[in-house]
């Protein structure tokens, strides 16, 4: 029980908060990227209020759109040019996860000395991560992935189709505008995978974290239940604010680093997801869905208790005793089943992909990161060929 914990960005939560970004933007900053996805803020006006509001505090606005799902490495050379060539003070990223994690790395790459694509772990020998960034507002407008409060991006090298991230002080924005109207408008498909891409964020470190942390278990869980009860509502119905809102603030919470305070956890469903969203340019929810329960199974061969708590403390399943097997694997057959309820896919063919480069992908993700045997970090560690096994078994 040895840690530190500092989140240094300000947080403003709640419907409407989007009008405040000028007044937000001016303390930081006179001359802002604004950067965007692919065009869903102009559709919904998220892009025409936020222009106006920052006019009128006086902050000029230059535009950086058409950052794609999945963000490239390509998209954030251009952004960093467009802030370096009109020499703007401050980055505003404004869209879902891809655009807040492109964002932010453009912060950090308008100063960094060589190659934008060292900050981000690739297996390199020499990880050089980045010590300064330009001030990051984020503005999310699709509750998944917390980039709006944490210090992390990730970015896919199309080149050399590696999708990797990196943590760094710096990266943590000064501000996060959280706005659960600006969520309104997310399609139920993109609903329903960052539901589960925020419930993957705590079963990460719930699964894989050190032994004895009850109170961040209760936080985990707390998280979990919260979005099994609202995430539905919010999948049935887009316009329900107060289901919108409760996601949004679980979608925060799961990866603000709150939660996994002391656990010391890996992320393995996560790397081995990177990697499939690098080749398939899949949404990030969607590919951890399949992979996630798929991961479980094999992870409660060797752990069966903690899966069994998982069981009896989500699904209110009674145990035999604290290793019971029978009732861990119909914890996570329910876990998978809510998963497909809410509209998520749970088999690899779901997304169109084949067992044509199962072994590639396992090379992939042990080649970003690994133990001192080569293998993926996590509770167990995995080898290749456990890699190989997980995904074959979710085809
Ligand atoms: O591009 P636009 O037109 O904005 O459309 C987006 C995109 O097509 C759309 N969308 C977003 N807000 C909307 C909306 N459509 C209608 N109304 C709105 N209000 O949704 C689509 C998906 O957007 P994207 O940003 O890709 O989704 P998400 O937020 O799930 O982000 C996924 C990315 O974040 C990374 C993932 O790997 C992936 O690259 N992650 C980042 C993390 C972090 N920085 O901490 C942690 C995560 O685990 C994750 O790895
Ligand atoms: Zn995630």
């Amino acid at each position: 029980m040895k840690f530190e914990f500092e989140n240094p960005t300000h947080l403003v939560f709640g419907a409407g908060r989007l009008s405040q970004i000028g007044e937000i933007v001016s303390k930081h900053g006179k001359k802002a990227l604004l950067v965007t996805g692919g065009g869903s803020v102009k559709r919904n006006r998220t892009f025409e209020r936020a222009v106006s509001s920052l006019n009128a505090a006086g902050v000029t606005v230059v535009e950086c759109s058409g950052v794609e799902p999945n963000p490239r490495l390509s998209s954030v050379m251009r952004g960093a040019e467009i802030a370096r060539n009109e020499g703007c003070d401050i980055v505003i990223g404004m869209g879902g996860g891809s655009t807040m994690d492109a964002a932010k790395v453009m912060a950090a790459a308008v100063n960094y000395e060589g190659d934008p694509w060292e900050m981000i772990a690739h297996g390199q020998s020499n990880w050089r991560l980045p010590t300064s960034a330009l001030p990051i507002i984020t503005v999310p407008t699709l509750a998944a992935t917390g980039s709006e409060m944490n210090g992390g991006a990730v970015i896919t090298n199309e080149k050399t189709t590696v999708k990797s991230f990196v943590i760094a002080k710096c990266l943590y924005p000064r501000v996060a505008i959280v706005d659960p109207e600006l969520t309104l408008s997310v399609p139920q498909d993109q609903t329903a995978f960052g539901i589960c891409d925020l419930i993957t964020h705590v079963t990460e470190s719930y699964f894989n974290g050190a032994d004895g942390t009850p109170l961040q278990d209760r936080f985990a869980e707390g998280v979990i239940l919260t979005a099994m009860e609202w995430g539905p509502k919010a999948v049935a119905d887009g316009n329900n604010l107060e289901a919108r809102a409760q996601v949004q603030w679980a979608s925060v919470v799961a990866l603000n680093g709150w939660v996994q305070v002391g656990t010391a956890g890996a992320f393995p469903v996560h790397m081995i997801e990177h990697v499939l969203s690098a080749h398939h340019d899949i949404a990030h929810g969607a590919g951890l869905s399949v992979v996630n329960p798929a991961w479980m199974r094999f992870a409660a061969q060797t752990r069966p208790a903690r899966f069994a708590q998982f069981a009896q403390r989500i699904f209110g399943l009674s145990l035999k005793h604290p290793d019971d097997r029978d009732a861990a694997m119909e914890g996570i057959d329910r876990f998978e089943a809510f998963l497909h309820s809410i509209g998520c896919p749970t088999r690899l063919s779901q997304l169109e992909i084949g067992d044509a480069l199962l072994e590639r992908y396992a090379q992939d993700t042990v080649h970003v990161i690994h133990d001192g045997e080569g293998r993926l970090p996590g509770r167990p560690p995995m080898s290749e060929k456990d890699i190989i096994e997980i995904l074959r078994s979710a085809l």
